[in-house]
C-alpha cells in the first residue's frame, strides 16, 4: 500500500491535564487527524501518565479517533479496558512481552485497530512475522516516557519500515512519535511516514497555536 496523505496526531501528554477535555476539542478543532493518548505504567517507561477511565472521560469531547499508545507491560490484561473506554486504534511495544502475537489477536479480536510500536533499538525484522495482524506501525525516535525530548534520526528505519509495508499490500500507517516537529516532520515523510505524533510542538503556544503548529507538520 503507498504512503498515504499525511495524518497529524497530536500527543496529549503535553496538553494542560487541568482541563483535558477541552484540550482534546481544541486540537480536534485545530485539524488533528487522531487524538494520541500516551499511557505510561512506571514500570515499562519510568513515568506515568493516565489509565482507561480518563480516556473515558474524554472520549465524548471528540469523534476524532483515539490512537491509544500503550507504553505498559503486562499489556494483554487491559486491552479490554481501553477498548471499553473509546480506544479505536491500540499500540503495544515489542518489547512489552514475550507474545507479541497473542497480544496482537487480543487486540484484534476486540474489533480494534491493531498497531505495533518499536523502542529505538529495536530492529525492524522483529515485526516480520506479524504484519499481516497489523494496521499501524509506529517508529519511535526518542526513548519512550516522556515529551519534549530531541528527534533520533532513525530514517533508514523509517525507510525499512515503508518497505515492509509496500511489500505487504495492506493497508498499514507508518507512524513516527518522538521530537516530531517542522523539520524533522519533513525528513519523516521523505522516509516513508505518513502519520506524524507530535506533543511539544503542537502545544508549545498554547491555544492559539494548535492549528498553525498542526499546519506547519503538514509537510
Ligand atoms: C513519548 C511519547 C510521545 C511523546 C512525544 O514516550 O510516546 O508520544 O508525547 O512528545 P514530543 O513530540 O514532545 O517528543
Ligand atoms: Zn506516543
Amino acid at each position: 500500500m503507498p504512503q498515504k496523505p499525511v495524518r497529524i496526531a497530536p500527543s496529549i501528554l503535553s496538553s494542560d491535564f487541568s482541563k483535558l477535555g477541552e484540550e482534546v476539542a481544541a486540537i480536534d478543532k485545530a485539524g488533528a487527524d487522531y487524538i494520541h493518548i500516551d499511557v505510561m505504567d512506571g514500570h515499562f517507561v519510568p513515568n506515568l501518565t493516565f489509565g482507561a477511565p480518563v480516556v473515558k472521560a474524554i472520549r465524548g469531547a471528540t469523534p476524532k479517533p483515539f490512537d491509544v499508545h500503550l507504553m505498559i507491560a503486562p499489556v494483554d490484561p487491559l486491552i479490554g479496558d481501553f477498548v471499553d473506554a473509546g480506544a479505536d486504534i491500540i499500540t503495544a511495544h515489542v518489547e512489552a512481552g514475550p507474545h507479541l502475537h497473542r497480544t496482537l489477536q487480543a487486540i484484534k479480536s476486540r474489533g480494534v485497530k491493531a498497531g505495533v510500536s518499536l523502542n529505538p533499538h529495536t530492529p525492524i525484522d522483529a515485526i516480520k512475522h506479524v504484519v499481516d495482524m497489523l494496521d499501524l506501525i509506529l517508529i519511535m525516535t526518542v526513548n519512550p516516557g516522556f515529551g519534549g525530548q530531541s528527534f533520533i534520526p532513525l530514517l533508514d528505519k523509517i525507510e525499512a519500515a515503508r518497505s515492509m509495508i509496500d511489500a505487504s499490500g495492506r493497508d498499514i500507517d507508518l507512524q513516527v512519535d518522538g521530537g516530531v516537529n517542522a523539520q524533522t516532520a519533513k525528513q519523516c515523510v521523505q522516509a516513508g511516514a505518513d502519520v506524524l505524533v507530535a506533543g511539544s510542538f503542537v502545544f508549545k503556544d498554547g491555544p492559539e497555536g494548535y492549528a498553525s503548529n498542526i499546519q506547519a507538520l503538514r509537510v
